[in-house]
């Protein structure tokens, strides 16, 4: 296992190039699975879960060939069963089902277990497959499923489950009439499926919105889409700039889909200005805590949650984190905490008091987003900070230290 070691090292400056979002390119790969013909996808990040998932679709029976951020993926020659080590490892995985179903009217795929921010069923996903005609059993902890053609249905979600919408949605390209998702979530990421599905030739309206209509059609066709850029990815290096006191330029930030997160760094004493896509934040003064609560797009993103924790642990004043969407993502907390942050945790809140200074120690990553933390408090601490167990930090984060280091941060990846 690999480690991040940190050496404080003050204000970082220059620019930062953001990547393909990995919540975005997920879903979008999943889908090829609908497609007759071949996919050129660009931006596809270099993660762990990209490959992954593109792992997955060649044992579907796709052909995927990557060429760097470019991938094509041609659904030649399907097959209905996903392998329970590959969705073990990547809860994503589970959004095959509807796809395989729509095409093949068969699938097999191991139920996702829960990770370790929570249980995260997958219930509403398979009670909106059922409405739409999709007959499920559970066998030695696969889901088997099958259906004639499936067909549209009026479905309301109970949650505005991110993972739910986009797995109805897909379903519902290649069902019989129109369905109808209310209470749909509205993250970009469903945004930029959708986009990607229409130009496929899907019949998707109102996405963005709680309420989206999908126009079955018989088949789709293959097209050339560009994922958009990475919105976490961004508000995580937003947030490099402010912790370190310094000056960053990101280019190709998708500042539209970090409102909320831009007015909470704001609020905090931030500078953050954009033009067209490039985004510049700095912070020159000491910054302030503030109150969060993460919610469903457009409020605060739970993916941002432990970073923005980290700069409010080495901020002035005090403020409450209130997590609204997993049950358990408060497991950076106790990290921070060896850092010399001052937290304590109620429930699903934690109240910041922040601290002058953190001092540098050996922390653990539990979890994507906390790794990402973790780092960006290392950046801050005074002398080394060891993070371990990154592989974490590699599911989504692009070359993490690389681009880190290029913009003045000490860090280098050790093997453990
Ligand atoms: C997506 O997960 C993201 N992952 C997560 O990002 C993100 O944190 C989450 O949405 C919320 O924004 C990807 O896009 C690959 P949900 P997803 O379904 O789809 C409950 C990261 O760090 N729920 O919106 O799994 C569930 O338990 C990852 O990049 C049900 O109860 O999120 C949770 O409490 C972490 N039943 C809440 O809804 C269901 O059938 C939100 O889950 C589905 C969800």
């Amino acid at each position: 296992m690999d480690k991040l070691i940190i050496e404080g090292n003050g204000p970082l400056r220059g620019q930062i190039q953001i990547s393909g979002s990995k919540n975005a390119a997920l879903p979008i790969l999943l889908a090829t699975i609908l497609v007759d013909g071949e996919v050129c996808l660009s931006n596809v990040p270099q993660l762990r879960d990209i490959d992954t998932t593109i792992r997955l679709l060649g044992l579907l029976g796709c052909r995927a060939e990557r060429d760097a951020g470019d991938v094509r993926i041609h659904s030649c020659d399907l097959k209905p069963e996903a392998p329970y080590d590959l969705v073990r490892t990547m809860r994503a995985s589970v959004l095959c089902l509807g796809p395989l179903l729509a095409r093949l009217g068969q699938a097999k795929v191991s139920l996702p277990g829960g990770c370790a921010i929570g249980a995260r069923p997958v219930d509403l996903h398979l009670r909106g497959l059922e409405q739409m005609g999709a007959v499920f059993e559970l066998e030695q902890g696969d889901i088997v499923g099958h259906c004639d053609r499936l067909r549209g249905a009026h479905i309301h979600l109970d949650f505005p489950t991110v993972g739910g919408t986009e797995h109805l949605i897909m379903a519902a390209c290649l069902a019989e009439g129109e369905t109808i998702l209310e209470n749909a979530a509205r993250e970009p990421e469903i945004q930029d499926l959708a986009e990607f599905l229409n130009a496929c030739g899907a019949r998707i309206s109102g996405h963005g919105s709680s309420v989206i209509r999908i126009q079955g059609v018989s088949a789709l066709h293959a097209c050339t889409y560009r994922v958009m850029p990475d919105r976490i990815e961004a508000g995580t290096y937003l947030i490099a700039a402010g912790i370190t006191k310094g000056r960053l330029e990101l280019l190709d930030c998708p500042v539209d889909a970090l409102d909320a997160v831009i007015f909470k760094l704001r609020e905090m004493g931030m500078h953050i200005e954009s033009r067209q896509n490039m985004v510049c934040a700095s912070a020159d003064g000491p910054l302030r805590c503030v109150d969060i609560s993460t919610r469903p797009y457009p409020g605060f993103p739970t993916d941002m949650q432990a970073q923005i924790m980290a700069l409010m642990a080495c901020s002035q004043g005090a403020g409450v984190v209130t997590e609204g969407i997993f049950e358990n993502r408060f497991m950076h907390v106790q990290e921070l905490c060896r850092l010399g942050a001052n937290i304590t945790l109620s429930g699903q809140t934690a109240l910041v008091r922040g601290v002058n200074t953190l001092k540098g120690a050996t922390v653990m990553a539990s979890d994507l987003r906390a790794s990402a933390c973790l780092v960006l408090a290392g950046l801050a601490a005074t002398g080394r900070t060891d993070v371990r167990r990154i592989y974490h930090l590699d599911r989504g984060y692009e070359h993490m230290e690389v681009k880190l280091a290029a913009v003045g941060a000490r860090i280098h990846r050790e093997q453990e």
